[in-house]
């Protein structure tokens, strides 16, 4: 089955049709950036544009970073907040499903990526703007997590140990891996996982910081880099549409 998967970024808005059955994007990945502000009419209009370069007329599955409860948009952390209380489905149009960009890349590392064949607690964390997270037993995930606004030190913890933050601090890897390193353990006293995949931006560079990283469990990056959200969304958008 073949799905136009859509993650929508901090600064840009990437789409590609999925074979759902291997996770192989079908077509050359379309990336147009975020429009700034980001409001709703505004990503709407670049999503538009996606669905339309690929002449798309069916199920389109979306990402968005915050919480969707079936179909709603409950957070919007890192972006306007007018998305808040707005139906996936007014805002993309009924073929499409959101779901939290995390939970979506989550989804395509443990069916395809770095957890997969794995049933233990699986906890992806992706550092990027905000940081993400997504919780995974048996193979099921459970929705909107949040992690990131888990509070460290007196402050939420994306806001000491994102991928930005590092950038805007202009921190060296060994000092922003301390501050991950201190959110990790706080992480693991909490849940135990038996897995954990980093994810998002700060995963393509990896080698400059896993190094640096204690942790009880396996740590790992996401196999799947930029493309995790697009193969998750399209995964995630196979399910039956609720009525
Ligand atoms: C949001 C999450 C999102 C994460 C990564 C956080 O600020 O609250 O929903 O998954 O950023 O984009």
């Amino acid at each position: 089955m073949k799905v136009l998967g859509i993650d929508i970024g901090g600064t840009g808005i990437k789409g590609a049709p999925v074979e759902t059955r291997t996770g192989k994007l079908v077509a050359e990945r379309c990336r147009i950036p975020t429009p700034q502000p980001a409001t709703p009419d505004a990503v709407a209009g670049v999503v538009q544009q996606i669905i339309d370069h690929f002449g798309w007329t069916r199920r389109v599955g979306i990402t968005f970073p915050g919480v969707i409860v079936d179909g709603e948009i409950r957070t919007a952390a890192n972006v306007d907040r007018s998305w808040v209380g707005l139906e996936g489905a007014a805002v993309f149009g009924k073929e499409a499903h959101l779901l939290n960009d995390a939970d979506a890349a989550g989804i395509a590392e443990t069916t395809f990526g770095a957890g997969k064949g794995h049933d233990g607690v699986i906890l992806m964390l992706t550092f990027g703007t905000g940081i993400g997270s997504a919780l995974f037993t048996g193979g099921k995930l459970v929705p909107n997590t949040e992690f990131g606004h888990l509070e460290i030190r007196g402050k939420e913890a994306e806001r000491r140990a994102s991928e930005i933050v590092r950038e805007h601090k202009n921190l060296s890897w060994s000092d922003w891996s301390e501050r991950v390193q201190e959110y990790l353990t706080h992480m693991e006293r909490l849940l135990s996982p038996n897995l954990i995949i980093i994810g998002g931006g700060a995963s393509k560079k990896s080698d400059k910081f896993l190094p640096h990283l204690k942790t009880r469990a396996p740590i790992v990056p996401a196999t799947l880099l930029n493309e995790a959200g697009i193969v998750g969304a399209a995964l995630a958008a196979t399910e039956p549409i609720s009525p």
